[in-house]
């Protein structure tokens, strides 16, 4: 069974009686385990795509079914965040770390909202030890370089071991070689299980995941 499953998604926005088609007719199925790229121009729908996939947003038409229980476009606020808090990790590209919060507390967040296995301090620092971080604990994200606050936010994502993780554009705002850690660091938990799924205008970080889907204007190309 798929882990997503996509059927004729399309979503508009309306502005001030102008409707923009940012998905068109979607279908996509995503296998448990998969690691997919998605590339396409600017405004082409990527992050709308992830935006909805990810729970965030929510789908005009068509149906989605994620990790088997249909996602209806009627459910409530609270409803989808509990979905999205046990299924979905999520990374984007401006990291969206709270600048009030240390280190530790950002990775903590999400087990506010959903029960996790074992303590969740000792969860969040083998977490942070695993991203490289556990000297780091007591920082501000104000006070981490850019690959340093990247890697605090993929290890929050992983917080509640989510079957999904979601990186829209996660290297769009680091120097190559830190890049280079973020997608490595990417990669080893593909190999462990987690699918992936990463929105990328490089070519190169595209190349290494085992499918890549183009957008174009909302639609899959
Ligand atoms: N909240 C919104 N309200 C109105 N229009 C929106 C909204 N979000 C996105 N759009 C429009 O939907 C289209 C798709 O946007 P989206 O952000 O998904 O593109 P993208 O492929 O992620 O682009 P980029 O590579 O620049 O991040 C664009 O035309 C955009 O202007
Ligand atoms: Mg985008």
């Amino acid at each position: 069974m798929s882990l997503i499953s996509l059927n004729k998604i399309s979503k508009t926005f309306t502005l001030e009686g102008v409707d923009v088609r940012a998905l068109v007719d979607v279908d996509l199925m995503i296998e448990p385990g998969e690691f997919m790229a998605v590339m396409g121009p600017s405004g082409s729908g990527k992050s709308t795509l992830m935006n909805v996939i990810g729970l965030l947003d929510r789908p005009s038409t068509g149906a989605y079914e994620l990790d088997g229980r249909p996602v209806s476009l009627k459910m409530g606020d609270r409803a989808l965040a509990k979905m999205r808090g046990t299924v979905i990790g999520f990374i984007f590209q401006s990291f969206n770390l709270l600048p009030n919060l240390n280190v530790l507390q950002n990775v903590l967040l999400p087990s506010a909202y959903v029960q996790v296995t074992g303590h969740p301090t000792s969860r969040a620092k083998q977490l942070l030890d695993e991203v490289g971080l556990s000297h780091r604990l007591r920082h501000r994200p104000t006070q981490l370089s850019g690959g340093e606050k990247q890697r605090v936010a993929i290890a929050r994502a992983l917080m509640n071991d989510p079957r999904v993780v979601l990186a829209d554009e996660p290297t769009g705002n680091l120097d190559s070689k830190s890049g280079e850690e973020i997608i490595s660091i990417l990669e080893r938990l593909n190999h462990k299980g987690t699918t992936l799924l990463l929105v990328t205008h490089n070519e190169d970080l595209a190349k290494r995941a085992r499918r890549i889907i183009h957008m174009k204007d909302g639609r899959l190309v």
